[in-house]
C-alpha cells in the first residue's frame, strides 16, 4: 500500500505487487506487516477463491500467482471492493516465484486448484506438476506446511500421487471441518458434474 492509501480504501491498483527486482526474494514482512501466517494460490485465476479466503481470515494473509494480467487485475478490483488488507497479486510465471522470489519455508499452507490440465498426451509435459515443481513447493513450505492439489481430472490426479516423494510429502485427509470456498472453475465444473478430486499433502522432511 502507499502512505497515501493506508487510510482510505486501497485501489484496486495497490493490491498487485511489483517486485523490486526480479533477482532478489521478496521481504515478505515488509509486503505483509506483522507475525499473521501466509497462504500461496498458484495459477489463482481470477482470484475469486482466495478473495473468499482472505475476506473470511482476516488474520492471514494471501498471495496469489498469476500469468495472466486480465486474470490478476479480476483479483485485485474483487479485494479492493472488499478493501480486504490481507491479499496480494503477484502476476508472473509460478515457477521462477517459486525458485526466485519466494524464500524458503515462507507459508504454512500452498494452493493449487484446477491447474491447466492439458489431457492430450503429446502436451502433457506442459502441465504444471513434476518432480522439480513439487521440490520447489516443498521448499517453500514451513515444516508440517500443507499442499492442496484440487483438479477435475483423474489422470492428473493419479499422474500426481505417482510423483509424491515419500520423504517430501505425506498424504493426509482432508480436515472435515475446515470448508474452503469454491473456485471459479470449480463452479462451472460441477454445474457440468464433473467429478472432483482433492489430494492434501503435509510436508515431511
Ligand atoms: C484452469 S485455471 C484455474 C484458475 C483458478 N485456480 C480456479 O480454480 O478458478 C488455471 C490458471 O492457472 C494459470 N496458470 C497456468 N500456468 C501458470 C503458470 N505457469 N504460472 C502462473 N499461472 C499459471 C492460468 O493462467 C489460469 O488462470
Amino acid at each position: 500500500m502507499t502512505e497515501e492509501t493506508k487510510n482510505a480504501a486501497p485501489a484496486a491498483a495497490d493490491y498487485e505487487l511489483f517486485p523490486a527486482d526480479y533477482f532478489t526474494p521478496l521481504d515478505l514482512a515488509q509486503i505483509f506487516p506483522g507475525t499473521a501466517p501466509l497462504e500461496i494460490d498458484i495459477g489463482c485465476g481470477d482470484g475469486a477463491f482466495l478473495v473468499a479466503q482472505a475476506e473470511r481470515f482476516p488474520e492471514r494473509n494471501y498471495l496469489g500467482l498469476e500469468k495472466l494480467a486480465g486474470r490478476v487485475w479480476r483479483g485485485c478490483k474483487k479485494a479492493s471492493r472488499l478493501g480486504l488488507t490481507n491479499i496480494r497479486f503477484l502476476r508472473i510465471e509460478s515457477s521462477y516465484a517459486l525458485q526466485h522470489l519466494l524464500p524458503p519455508a515462507s507459508t504454512g499452507m500452498v494452493h493449487l486448484l484446477f491447474p491447466d490440465p492439458w489431457p492430450k498426451s503429446k502436451h502433457r509435459r506442459r502441465r504444471m506438476v513434476t518432480p522439480e515443481f513439487l521440490a520447489l513447493v516443498h521448499r517453500l513450505l514451513l515444516p508440517e506446511g500443507r499442499f492442496r492439489i484440487v483438479t477435475d481430472q483423474q489422470n492428473y490426479f493419479e499422474a500426481t500421487r505417482r510423483l509424491i516423494a515419500a520423504d517430501m510429502f505425506r498424504e493426509i485427509d482432508p480436515a472435515p471441518e475446515e470448508i474452503f470456498p469454491i473456485t471459479t472453475f470449480e463452479k462451472h465444473f460441477l454445474a457440468d458434474g464433473a467429478a472432483i478430486h482433492r489430494l492434501v499433502l503435509r510436508k515431511v522432511g
